[in-house]
């Protein structure tokens, strides 16, 4: 099972936006998908649609009060289920995340879903505290969304010491799958620079391809509680964008073989 994390130093960059509809993708792409929300905002619940803390989750796991799959939320694609974070009081939010990081709670509740998914989600909560810190320790690569803007740019450096700390520490086959440059607008000459930046200064691959424009069919989804693929009968093209990132984002984690990535298929028959 891949634990992908996707967390950045940052907050309102686009990781629950790219959770939701990656999460979608990958289950689209025939992987048994889970979209774990670890924010106790709640923001996953709200994207789709859901009044505030509607729905039990991680928080009643997590005292006893439900059982783990009866709070695995069913979508309409069958490959995809949805975990929220449940009833969370705004007032107690520092007690959730203490105990979500007390030892081993984090990786037990993943561990009880090990062969129920291919991949899990988790949607982290802005910032590089302990939430993100544990989701590391617990994961098997990670995915930072960059906002394409210099103070993003600036402070990038900050999770990337996070991610070989805790590579150092504690998890040492956790892999950075990729930076993605998230909110670009190439009508911006500061979106611009910071995305040449990026391809020059990070070598290696590290930068993804795949670049998310800053659109407001994105706000136009959340305003709609849905993923782009399912926020109107005819998708906007935009949401094929997270195929190919589920794509490509597969093809880091478990790369083809020569012999099964090679020669040519025959139109002809
Ligand atoms: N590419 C985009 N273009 C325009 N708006 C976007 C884009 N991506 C996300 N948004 C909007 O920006 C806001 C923040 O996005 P989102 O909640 O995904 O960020 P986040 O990193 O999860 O935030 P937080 O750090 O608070 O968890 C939302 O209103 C979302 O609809
Ligand atoms: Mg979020």
């Amino acid at each position: 099972m891949h634990i992908l994390v996707v967390a950045s130093q940052k907050g309102g960059v686009g990781k629950t936006t790219i959770s939701l509809n990656l999460g979608l993708a990958f289950a689209r792409a025939g992987q048994r998908t889970l979209i774990m929300e670890l924010d106790a905002q709640g923001s996953v619940g709200l994207s789709l649609g859901l009044a505030d803390r509607a729905r039990p989750g991680l928080a009643e796991v997590m005292t006893g009060a439900e059982a783990l799959p009866d709070v695995l939320q069913r979508t309409r694609d069958p490959q995809l289920q949805v975990l929220l974070v449940g009833r969370v009081d705004p007032a107690t939010v520092g007690g959730f995340e203490e105990a979500l990081t007390r030892g081993p709670v984090l990786s037990g509740i993943l561990g009880q879903l090990r062969g129920e998914f291919d991949v899990v989600v988790l949607d982290c909560p802005a910032g590089l505290g302990r939430v993100t810190t544990r989701a590391l320790e617990a994961g098997t690569h990670v995915l930072t969304p960059l906002q394409a803007e210099p103070l993003a740019l600036r402070s990038l450096g900050q999770i990337l010491a996070l991610v070989d700390r805790v590579r150092a520490e504690k998890n040492t086959s956790l892999t950075l799958l990729g930076v993605i440059l998230s909110m670009f607008d190439r009508q911006t000459p500061a979106s611009l620079e910071v995305a040449e930046t990026l391809w020059t200064k990070f070598p290696g691959g590290i930068i993804l391809d795949t670049i998310i424009p800053r659109d407001e069919t994105f706000l136009e989804a959340s305003l709609r509680g849905a993923p782009l693929l399912l926020m109107q009968k005819r998708p906007p093209p935009l949401s094929r964008l997270f195929d190919q990132l589920a794509t490509d984002l597969l093809d880091r984690i478990e790369p083809k073989t020569a012999e099964e990535d090679d020669g040519p298929i025959p139109l002809l028959v």
